[in-house]
């Protein structure tokens, strides 16, 4: 009997996607949309990229090996050791289609169907689809606007570990939050891992955006944890690339990666042309981190300082990515971000914000939060954040909220 499964039909259609058609709409009838709903980073993809594809002389576009192209593989790992990370291009690392691959092979690789995976609320809307096509469930504890969603204390984090939990996954930077974890807070997670035999799927794919000076401090860096650390890469932030779809694995975890090899043998091979591109990225000067780095920071610094001056708004500066995620004064975000397609301009503009809801498991929270993606220049940013404050202050007239 033909069957869509139950498994997909519990992904949920995103709430960004539910909001496409509305924005397209919008468009159409001539409304001038901002989008701060996408995390692409809008910054030139450096040249370097398209040279290498141009000076290929390849007659032949033949799979490249399972585990990735010997080049890449070596740029990628010294990158980490130039980053106080020590990983052999041999068998330490294998080359993925974005840290999206990555994390669907981390998981099916350190869990059975049925098992679940620890994440913070509110996380990367993605990883819930990722879990469900694995076959998993997240279990989650939370974090919250008015902490600038620093992490709980260890007591809150272990307990939320259940008998079938396979592993902690963190997005440090964060993706939804901007938050940024100490080195302190690190320490809590590994405590709770090594406590409870954890595996830690790493996911630090924002980890060049790092705002006011700070160091960055990676899993990597902490010693001990070795066996059990997974940490997943991508060029698509790092050097504004999403599109050459180029993440990896790395993790000194042989019997795993030995695993892992088996999966990526399965889907015979990366894009060869975005793996030429991607290793010569590695080649670009270290003043292009800085630069990219100086702009996010500005924008961050613009959308906070926006946002403050809206009434009744709880924000918080974060300190690195490019998303922030603020409480609003309403009870319903998604129909106030709906509404503010269907109904609202200013001056022929209105904007797209991604619902918080989306972001959250088994928690109300979310509900009068929205994720904003800090991605365009700052005079549209300064623009889009006016009109939010506009569209704001009449919902909420129109709704007495
Ligand atoms: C936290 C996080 N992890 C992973 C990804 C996936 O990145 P990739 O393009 O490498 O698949 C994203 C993309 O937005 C992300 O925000």
């Amino acid at each position: 009997m033909m069957n869509i499964s139950q498994r997909i039909k519990e992904v949920p259609y995103s709430a960004i996607r539910k909001l496409t058609p509305y924005a397209e709409k919008a468009k159409a009838d001539g409304k001038k949309v901002y989008h701060l709903n996408i995390g692409a980073p809008d910054t030139k993809t450096p040249n370097e990229f398209f040279d290498a594809i141009r000076n290929t002389n390849l007659k032949t576009l033949d799979y490249a090996p399972s585990k990735g192209m010997k080049s890449l593989m070596e740029q990628t790992c010294k990158y980490y050791r130039d980053r106080g990370a020590d990983f052999d291009p041999e068998s330490e690392i294998i080359i993925t289609t974005g840290a999206s691959e990555a994390l669907v092979f981390s998981i099916v690789a350190v869990s059975e169907l049925g098992q679940k995976i620890l994440t913070c609320n509110p996380f990367y809307s993605n990883y819930y689809t990722i879990f469900r096509q694995c076959g998993i469930n997240p279990v989650t504890f939370d974090t919250t606007v008015e902490t600038g969603y620093r992490l709980p204390n260890y007591e809150t984090i272990r307990d939320s570990v259940t008998e079938d939990t396979a592993a902690i996954l963190l997005s440090n930077p964060s993706n939804p939050t901007g938050a940024v974890y100490t080195e302190e807070e690190l320490r809590r997670v590994v405590r709770v891992a090594k406590e409870k035999d954890l595996f830690i799927i790493a996911d630090e794919v924002y980890r060049e955006f790092i705002f006011d000076g700070k160091d960055f401090m990676s899993f990597a860096e902490i010693e001990g944890i070795e066996d059990r650390l997974i940490l997943l890469d991508s060029v698509s932030k790092r050097f504004g690339a999403c599109g050459a779809r180029i993440g990896a694995i790395l993790c000194k975890n042989k019997a795993l990666m030995t695993e892992i090899i088996k999966l990526a043998t399965g889907r015979l091979a990366v894009s060869t042309i975005d793996q030429i591109g991607a290793a010569e990225l590695y080649n670009v000067d270290k003043s292009y981190f800085e630069e990219v780095n100086a702009e996010y920071q500005k924008r961050r610094d613009c959308i906070y300082e926006e946002l403050k001056k809206i009434d009744g708004v709880k924000v918080y500066k974060p300190e690195g990515a490019f998303y922030i995620m603020p409480d609003l004064p309403i009870k319903d975000a998604e129909d106030f971000a709906m509404w503010m397609l269907t109904d609202f301009d200013d001056n022929g503009e209105t904007v797209m914000i991604a619902p918080g809801d989306g972001f959250y498991h088994d928690s109300n929270v979310g509900k009068s939060q929205v994720r904003l993606a800090y991605v365009i220049n700052r005079d549209d940013l300064k623009r889009a954040i006016e009109i939010l404050g506009k569209g704001l202050e009449k919902y909420r007239q129109l709704t007495n909220q």
